[in-house]
């Protein structure tokens, strides 16, 4: 027997192992790949809805962690500058749902279920007629309490006569907002937006961070 044949029993065992374990490893793959198959995960159940869900009689409730959704602007219309009752007081903290977004970023078209929160915040007590107060910061508007939601839902069909977006108000007044709201009547929200918005029914142009890609 030469050297080489004598190692020759060796190298098939590490072979044989070598193998096996990759067997084993294509096993654990395959059964992980089953498994996760059939345990939806949450993002996958989210981008079924998108945040809101909206039952038949077109009613909806507020999203639940709206907040840590993706922050995309803070209109402010001051009550200080439209004679002490504007109509949207007075910060509008906008949130979008984080996968609609994510469509958004990747397609430039809101897909069908995104949700957009608008929540309402009044400022800090006014040092001035405006509104604005002196801060270390320099004069001007500071958010202080929350005052009321307003949301859009896009369902192309089932909103077909709004621009295919629904509109819902959970009240323009502190927390605890309502519970549910039901689809508001067009001329309450949605001709507005159909009159005045910059991109499918949105106010875009004041939200640049829809201009990122
Ligand atoms: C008179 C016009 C007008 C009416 C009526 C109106 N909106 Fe808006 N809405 C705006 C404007 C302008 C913005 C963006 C700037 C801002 O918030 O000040 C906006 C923003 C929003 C946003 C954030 C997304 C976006 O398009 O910028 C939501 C959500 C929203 N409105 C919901 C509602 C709901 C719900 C109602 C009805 C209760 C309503 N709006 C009525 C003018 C209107």
């Amino acid at each position: 027997m030469n050297r080489i044949e004598r190692l020759n029993p060796s190298e098939a065992k590490k072979k044989t192992a070598a193998l096996l374990f990759g067997a084993a490893a294509i096993a654990i793959a395959i059964a992980a790949l089953v498994v996760f198959e059939h345990v939806p995960s949450a993002s996958a159940q989210m981008a079924q809805t998108r945040g809101a869900i909206i039952n038949d009689a077109n009613e909806t409730s507020i999203p639940e962690g709206f907040r840590e959704w993706v922050f995309i602007g803070a209109p402010l219309t001051p009550n200080g500058l439209n004679g002490g009752e504007a109509g949207f007081p007075e910060f509008h903290h906008v949130y979008i749902e984080p996968t609609a977004y994510a469509e958004y970023k990747r397609t430039g078209v809101f897909p069908e279920g995104t949700t957009i929160v608008k929540e309402l915040v009044l400022l800090h007590e006014a040092h001035y007629e405006d509104g604005s107060r002196d801060e270390a910061s320099g004069r001007g508007f500071f958010a202080d309490r929350l005052a009321g939601i307003d949301m859009m839902v896009k369902d192309s069909k089932r909103f077909a006569d709004t621009n295919g977006w629904g509109f819902f108000n959970f009240g323009h007044h502190e927390p605890p907002y309502a519970k549910t709201a039901v689809a508001a009547p067009a001329d309450a929200c949605a001709s507005c937006h159909t009159a005045n918005a910059t991109k499918d029914m949105v106010f875009t142009k004041f939200y640049p961070i829809f201009g990122l890609k």
